[in-house]
C-alpha cells in the first residue's frame, strides 16, 4: 500500500477512501502530504448489508483526485460489494482518469454470492494498483509478505524503492509462500467453510442481543452490528460501549470509529477468527452486558 500510493500520492493530491476502512489507507495518504476524503459506506439495513455510495464517490472527485480506494471484501463491515458496483468504479476511474487502489486480501472469504476482482478488467494496467497478501488466505499474519501488482513501468521504479527500504523479504518468508501457492488448496477451503459456520454462529447469536441490528456479513472475518438504538438509551458513545464490554466482561470488539472517520459510529466490530465455542461465550456475554445497562436505564 505504501509503495502504490508512494507512486501516486504528493502534497496536495487528493485520495477518497470509502468508509469505514482499514486504518492504513488515510495514514499512508497523509505520511504522503495528501488529503483523504471520507465517502461513507451505506448501510441499508440488516436485510441488505452495505453499499458504496458510488454517486456520492463521484462528486468527490476533483483535478486534484488521484486515487480511489476500494477493498473488498470489506474491513470492517464485512461487505462484498455487488460486481455492478466494481463495475461502476471502474468506469470512474476510466473517465476521470484516476487509479484504483484496490485491496483484495480478503477474497477467499466470500460467504455471499458474486465477488468480482479488478484484477478480471482487462484495463487494469491502466488503473489499478492491486494489493493482496498472505496473511489471510494462508494464516501466515506473523510472516509479514503481502504483493503489490501493478504495471511493469512503475513496477520498476518501486523495486528500488522497497530495495532500498527493506532489500526483500526474508527468504523463508518467501519459501512458505511458494508452499503455499503450490500446496493444496483443500485446507483454505475448509477452512473457509468453517468460518462460514462461524459466520452464520455470530450472527445468529448477535441477534438475540437487545438494541442490535445485524446483517450477516458476506466476507472477511467480521461482522459489524449497528448499536445505534443501545447507545441512543444509555447514552454511551461507542467507544464507551465497547470499553465497557471489555472491562466488565472481558470481550474484546472495536467501536466503528476506530475505523475512520466518523462512519462507524454506530457500529461495532467483531472478529469470528476465533471458535465457536469463543463466539458462543463472547456474545453471551455482551448480551449480558447490554441487559444490564438496559435494565439500569
Ligand atoms: C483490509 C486489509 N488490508 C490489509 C491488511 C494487512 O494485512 P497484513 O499487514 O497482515 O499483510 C489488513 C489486515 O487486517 C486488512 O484488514
Amino acid at each position: 500500500m505504501f509503495l502504490a500510493l508512494s507512486a501516486y500520492l504528493g502534497p496536495g493530491d487528493e485520495i477518497i477512501v470509502p468508509e469505514p476502512s482499514y486504518p492504513a489507507y488515510p495514514e499512508v495518504a497523509r505520511f504522503l502530504g495528501a488529503k483523504p476524503k471520507f465517502i461513507p459506506i451505506k448501510f441499508l439495513g440488516p436485510e441488505r448489508g452495505f453499499a458504496l455510495d458510488i454517486e456520492k464517490i463521484e462528486e468527490a472527485i476533483t483535478p486534484k483526485t488521484k486515487v480511489i480506494v476500494v477493498n473488498n471484501p470489506q474491513n470492517p463491515t464485512g461487505a462484498l460489494f455487488l460486481p455492478e458496483q466494481i463495475d461502476e468504479i471502474m468506469r470512474i476511474a476510466r473517465e476521470k482518469k484516476v487509479a484504483v487502489l484496490v485491496d483484495e486480501i480478503y477474497d477467499n472469504f466470500v460467504y455471499g454470492p458474486g465477488f468480482k476482482s479488478f484484477m478480471t478488467f482487462e484495463d487494469w494496467r491502466d488503473y489499478v494498483l492491486y494489493v493482496n497478501g498472505f496473511s489471510k488466505t494462508f494464516s501466515m499474519t506473523g510472516w509479514r509478505l503481502g504483493y503489490l501488482v501493478i504495471r511493469r513501468e512503475v513496477a520498476k521504479h518501486l523495486t528500488r524503492l522497497a530495495v532500498n527500504i527493506w532489500s526483500c523479504p526474508v527468504s523463508f518468508a518467501q519459501k512458505a509462500a511458494v508452499a503455499a501457492l503450490r500446496g493444496d488448496w483443500e485446507p483454505v477451503k475448509r477452512m473457509v467453510d468453517l468460518f462460514r459456520r462461524r459466520r452464520d454462529l455470530i450472527a445468529k447469536k448477535l441477534r438475540e442481543v437487545p438494541g442490535f441490528e445485524v446483517w450477516p456479513s458476506e466476507g472477511a472475518f467480521y461482522i459489524f452490528p449497528r448499536v445505534r438504538k443501545v447507545l441512543d438509551e444509555t447514552g454511551m458513545s461507542v467507544e464507551e460501549f465497547v470499553e465497557h464490554i471489555l472491562y466488565n466482561k472481558y470481550v474484546v470488539t472495536l467501536p466503528g470509529t476506530a475505523f475512520p472517520d466518523k462512519a462507524g459510529k454506530d457500529f461495532i466490530r467483531l472478529s469470528f477468527a476465533t471458535s465457536e465455542e469463543a463466539i458462543e461465550k463472547g456474545v453471551e456475554r455482551i448480551k449480558e452486558a447490554v441487559e444490564e445497562l438496559l435494565a439500569k436505564k
